[in-house]
This record gives structure tokens, sequence and C-alpha cells, in this order.
């Protein structure tokens, strides 16, 4: 059974660590934080939660790396998250050190780990973890699209008053408001989305899920944590249990979808070797043409962290 490693014990972190544990898929899950201690005690709480709701992954808490040692995966939420009027983007000079300093200690003790990458601005930070790992790229890739998807069928399941669950869709490209949810690949049962609503309803919603971060952040001063926690866990699960799930992940194009060396979010199949495939879809010219300028914020960020000094 899997031995994983959640870097950073704060919000997203320990919600991670904690619904990983209720999952009981792997033996052990280990938090990690500068701040040892927290890490231990939201571990030990997770641990005292156990003989409660049943399940046996041990979870430990620690500052040292070493503890680390052997993990099968390690999903890196340490960081800065933003505050109201931030964007994502404004946390880059601190988390980009933060994110290779991390990867690097992470590498030193575990051989061929997969790497989940959580810290924003989360398409570069994924990069930057990749740049450090040395890695290869279907080992390295980041956690949003499961995230910006869910808000999508959340408030499409609202505005249709069906359960969540009916709700498949697709969203691609940048974690930022520049993303691209894509309402011709969302299903409700298996029905196409446009027969159940009028298109100035869904626009709303495309609209407010862009959007959706920044509204939790207005809401509670720091950003959102049960869903991001959770959506890291499943991925963490696809992999352990070699399920070959298709989720949107931040994922690193070399020609697909006309885009290169840039980490994005598109559909791919998770399995025990992380990526298994990328699923290339059929945009139409108008979808292509959000995609490439999701892709194009993106690489400007990018430029930033090229000409950091870190
Ligand atoms: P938080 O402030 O609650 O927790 C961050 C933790 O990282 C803190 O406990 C801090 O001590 C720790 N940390 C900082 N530097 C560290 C280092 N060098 N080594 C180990 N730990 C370190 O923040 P929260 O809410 O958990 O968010 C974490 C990150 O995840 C932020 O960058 C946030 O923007 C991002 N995020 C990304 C999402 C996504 O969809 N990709 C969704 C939600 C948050
Ligand atoms: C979110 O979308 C801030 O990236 C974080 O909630």
């Amino acid at each position: 059974m899997a031995k994983v490693t959640v870097v950073g014990a704060g919000n997203v972190g320990a919600t991670c660590a904690n619904v990983l544990a209720h999952k009981d898929i792997v033996k052990e899950v280990v938090l990690l934080d500068i701040k040892g201690d927290m890490a231990k005690g939201k571990a030990l709480d997770t641990w005292q939660q156990a003989p409660i709701d049943y399940y046996s992954t041990t979870v430990t808490g620690t500052d040292d790396y070493a503890d680390t040692a052997g993990s099968d995966i390690v999903v890196i939420t340490a960081g800065i998250p933003r505050r109201p009027g931030m964007s994502r983007d404004d946390l880059i000079s601190t988390n980009a050190k933060i994110v290779k300093t991390v990867t690097e200690n992470i590498v030193k003790h575990s051989a061929n780990p997969i790497i989940i990458v959580v810290s924003n601005p989360l398409d570069v930070m994924t990069l930057a973890a990749f740049e450090a790992s040395g890695l290869d790229k279907s080992r390295v890739f980041g956690m949003a699209g499961i995230l910006d998807t869910a808000r999508y069928r959340a408030f499409l399941a609202t505005a249709l008053d069906v359960s969540p669950k009916e709700i498949q869709a697709v969203l691609m490209g940048g974690h930022g408001d520049t993303m691209v949810p894509l309402p011709r690949y969302t299903t409700v049962a298996g029905i196409p989305v446009t027969e159940l609503i009028d298109d100035a309803t869904l626009d709303a919603i495309v609209e407010r899920t862009k959007k959706g971060g920044g509204e939790l952040v207005q809401l509670m001063g720091t950003s959102a944590w049960y869903a991001p926690g959770a959506a890291a866990a499943q991925m963490v699960e696809a992999i352990v249990k070699d399920e070959n799930r298709i989720f949107p992940c931040c994922a690193l194009l070399e020609g697909e979808y006309g885009l290169n060396d840039i980490f994005l979010g598109v559909p791919v199949k998770l399995g025990k070797n992380g990526i298994n495939e990328m699923i290339e879809l059929k945009l139409n010219e108008a979808e292509m043409e959000l995609l490439n300028n999701s892709a194009n914020h993106v690489s400007s960020v990018i430029e930033v962290f090229k000409g950091m000094d870190i």
C-alpha cells in the first residue's frame, strides 16, 4: 500500500490528508510543514478520528523530510494563499521559492515519486516543481481542473435542481479567470446541458465559475480548502487504484492543442504511473481561441517566473 506525503499542513494540505485518511486506500500519510508542531497536531487529530470514522491509514506530522522517505505520491500545498484583492499571480514571488525548495527536498528522499502541485499560481508552480524535480512529465502535474469543474458542476446542479452527481463536464486552460469551461462537453445524465438550460443562465454560470475562487476569497478572507483538498485526494485515489479516470489536470503540453512548453489544464487519464494519456479534444474555433487566450495569460506568468532569480 502506498505512502503519501502532503507538504503544507494549512487549510488545503490538512483537508487533503484528512479526506485521504477517510478513503482508507493508502498505508500512511505524512503531513509536513515548516510549522512542525502544527503538522503534528493536525495529523494526530486526524489519527484520533480513525476509531470514530473507521479507517486504518496512519497519519503523522513532521517538519523533517527524512520522514517522507519512500513516498509514492507527494501533494504540494505549501505556500501562501491569496487574500481579498489579490490574484493568484500575485503569489508568485513567495511561492516559487517555496515550491522549488520543497520539490528539491522531496526528491532527495524519494526516488521516483508522483508529484501533484496545488500551490498557486498553479500552472507556473507546476512548471517550477517539474523543473526542480528532474522527473518525467507524466509524474508531475497540477490540481485545478477538478476543482474548477466541480464549481461549474455545483452551480449547474443548483440551477437545474438536480444532483451534482448527474453532471459531467470538461473545463480546460489555466487556473485563473481565463479558464475555459466547455458547455459543448457538458451533460446532465447524458443529456446535453444546452437542452436543459437557456443560454443566458449558462453564460452566467460559466462566468461565475471563472471567478469561483475569488468569490470564496471575498466570503472568507482567504482561499477555499474543502473542495481543493478533496480534489487533490481524488487524484491520489485515481493513481493508487490505477483507475485511469479522466480528469482535467495541469500537464506539460508538447505540441498537443498546438501548444508547446507550457503547463495547462487538459483532460488526461490518471493511473498508477501518473498521466497515462493526454486526451486531445476536437475543439471548435471559438473554444480554441479561448484556450489560446488562457495559454497566453499563463505564458505571461511563466515569463515573470523565468525572470526571477531563485
Ligand atoms: P495555508 O496558509 O492555510 O497553508 C499553507 C501552509 O504552507 C502553511 O501551513 C505554511 O506554514 C506552509 N508552508 C509555507 N512554506 C512552507 C515550506 N517551505 N515548507 C513546508 N510548508 C510550508 O494556505 P492554503 O489555503 O492551504 O493554500 C495553500 C496553497 O494552495 C496556496 O498557494 C493557495 O493559493 C493554493 N490553492 C490552490 C488551489 C488550486 O486549485 N490549485 C485551491 C486552493 C488553494
Ligand atoms: C481557488 O481557486 C485560490 O486557487 C484557489 O480556490
